[in-house]
């Protein structure tokens, strides 16, 4: 124990030493150790899913989810994620941790499952997570349209470019209707 305690001090001095003399590099393409980064992938999985865990999925629109869900991504997260289609940009380049591409990952089948994910994504979105690039949407959007985004995040899941592109086309689309534009003629 007391061996135990001596390194523990010495470990603490050490930190506080390295910490002052600004030999810590902060920099971001000084990548962490493998075992930090491991520690901190623990620790930030367990507190997504620690505050995830007893959200009610609230009800939002099927139908919004490619109308506002959709153009909320398009306008606001692509920088940082990406779209299917869309190369890395000089922003998702640079970042660290880097921001994961959603339609690279593979779609989620069961119902339960998706709400459990969708629940995680609600809470990032909505909260930002420290020390890394992602913002913190709830301060300027409310809880129906972070759901909303949440959702189509999930939908993105294994999307390729043609079937975003398309998403995007009726979006457009839908808009110009919206403001009356050409829409005269039928
Ligand atoms: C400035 C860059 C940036 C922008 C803009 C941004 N994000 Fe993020 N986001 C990140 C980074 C970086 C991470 C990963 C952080 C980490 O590794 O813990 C992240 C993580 C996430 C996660 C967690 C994914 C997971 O599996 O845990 C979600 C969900 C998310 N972002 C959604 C969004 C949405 C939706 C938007 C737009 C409304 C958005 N982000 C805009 C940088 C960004």
């Amino acid at each position: 124990m007391k061996m135990f305690l001596s390194l523990l001090f010495i470990a603490i001095v050490a930190v506080v030493i390295v910490a002052t003399s600004g030999t810590y590099n902060i920099s971001a393409t000084e990548k962490h150790w493998s075992i930090v980064e491991k520690a901190i992938t623990w620790a930030r999985n367990n507190s997504i899913d620690t505050h995830a865990k007893n959200l009610v999925v609230s009800k939002f629109d099927e139908k919004e989810v490619l109308s506002s869900g959709l153009e909320h991504y398009h306008a606001m997260c692509t920088e940082c994620h990406l779209s299917p289609g869309q190369k890395p940009t000089e922003i998702s380049m640079g970042l660290y941790p880097q921001a994961p591409v959603f339609h690279e990952r593979s779609p989620i089948s069961e119902q339960l499952n998706q709400s459990e994910v969708i629940k995680k994504y609600f809470w990032v979105i909505k909260n930002g997570l420290k020390m890394t690039a992602m913002p913190a949407w709830g301060l300027s959007h409310d809880d129906k349209s972070i759901w909303t985004m949440a959702a189509l995040t999930l939908k993105l899941h294994g999307m390729n470019a043609q079937q975003y592109e398309e998403h995007i086309r009726a979006l457009e689309a839908d808009h110009s209707h919206d403001h009356g534009h050409d829409d005269h003629s039928h």
